[in-house]
């Protein structure tokens, strides 16, 4: 399978009425792991490069829900570039996957949701490490 199929995009769905907007998102259901943590990165801006790593355990869900931002995403032989810029809109990244975040708008809140708690200890953040393990 490409990295492409490998990191769907994922449109959630949009329950908005006259009221508002209102986006879901389930766990097991419109993403294919159950969620065990939510984290958020806002006050980055279009100097940043964020990410650069991969997780050996972990998967995640990145979703702007407010403002834009690119995601970069490789696996040392195929590369492309997921661009969030709608809230309902998100991107699934499997284990072994290298991301960079980059090109925040003001305003960009990235919502991650991951399958796993907190290990600093599963995160490859040597690009060059990464590709030795991916040959
Ligand atoms: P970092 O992984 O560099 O963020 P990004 O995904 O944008 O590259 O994380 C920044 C700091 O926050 C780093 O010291 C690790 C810590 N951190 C946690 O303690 N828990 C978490 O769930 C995350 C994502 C980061």
């Amino acid at each position: 399978m490409g990295l492409k199929e490998r990191c769907p995009i994922i449109e959630f769905k949009d329950l908005g009425d006259e009221r508002g907007k209102l986006v879901v998102v389930e766990g097991g259901q419109s993403i294919p792991f159950d969620i065990k943590r939510v984290f958020y990165i806002y006050g980055s801006d279009s100097t940043v490069i964020r990410g650069q790593h991969a997780n050996k355990e972990s998967e995640f869900i990145l979703i702007n829900v407010a403002g834009q931002s690119k995601v970069r995403i490789t696996d040392s032989h195929e590369e492309f570039v997921v661009n969030l810029d709608r809230p309902m809109i998100g991107v699934y990244i499997p284990k072994m996957v290298w991301k960079d975040m980059y090109d925040f708008s003001e305003d960009s809140v990235l919502l991650v949701l991951a399958s796993t708690h907190y290990d600093g200890a599963e995160y490859i953040r040597s690009y060059d490490d990464y590709q030795e393990m991916m040959k």
